[in-house]
């Protein structure tokens, strides 16, 4: 069974970042993934691509670049900075969850196909937690594809409020998207 690691840059700074990662390898840790980023910097921008490159350079497992990837140019700048052919999405996977299609060379997604993710999620989800913690992934979603698409924004605004799934559902349902008429919206 292979096992991975994750790890931040550091806590406060970045001073251990080549000893933790070199202690990961000699842990026999089946690749590496590193957030460009202290935990101290949180969610900052930028995430320090290069800082991940200068632990690649130094390591002989594989080392994945993750942080702040948001669109297929960022993570063209990512493979550049950190010399990694591999990254992990984070949020960037939340706003766009087609970017794995786009980074790898297929067609970028347009808002209708997201939306359409979304609703698949609103269905996948029944169940599985309670009214409220449903209605919040389903937001937190939403949210976050605000910065992507703009047709998230009036979308957010007509659900914030909403505190059963079926009434948010039915109302990812209702809109339309813009141009994706003819599409199946019930779920
Ligand atoms: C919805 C969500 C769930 C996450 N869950 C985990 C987790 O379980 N373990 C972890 O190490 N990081 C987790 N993260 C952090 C991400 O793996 C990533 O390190 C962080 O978001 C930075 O990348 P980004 O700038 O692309 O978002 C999560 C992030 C998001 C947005």
């Amino acid at each position: 069974i292979p096992v991975s690691v994750k790890m931040r840059l550091g806590n406060e700074d970045m001073d251990l970042a080549l000893d933790n990662a070199l202690g990961v390898q000699e842990a026999g840790a089946a690749w590496l993934t590193v957030h460009g980023r202290t935990k101290r910097q949180g969610y900052r921008p930028p995430a320090y691509w290069d800082r991940i490159g200068a632990i690649r350079e130094r390591v002989t497992l594989p080392v994945i670049a993750n942080g702040e990837i948001w669109t297929l140019e960022d993570a063209r700048r990512c493979q550049a900075e950190s010399g990694c052919q591999d990254m992990m999405l984070g949020r960037g996977a939340v706003a766009n969850p087609l970017l794995t299609r786009e980074v790898a060379g297929g067609e970028p997604a347009g808002w209708p196909e997201v939306l359409a993710v979304l609703r698949d999620f609103g269905a996948d989800i029944v169940g599985t937690g309670s009214e409220a913690q449903l209605c919040g992934r389903v937001k937190q979603w939403l949210s976050y594809s605000r910065r992507r698409w703009p047709e998230a924004g009036p979308l957010m605004e007509s659900v914030k409020r909403e505190t059963r799934l079926a009434d948010l559902r039915a109302i990812l349902g209702r809109d339309s998207g813009g141009n994706n008429a003819g599409q199946v919206v019930s779920f």
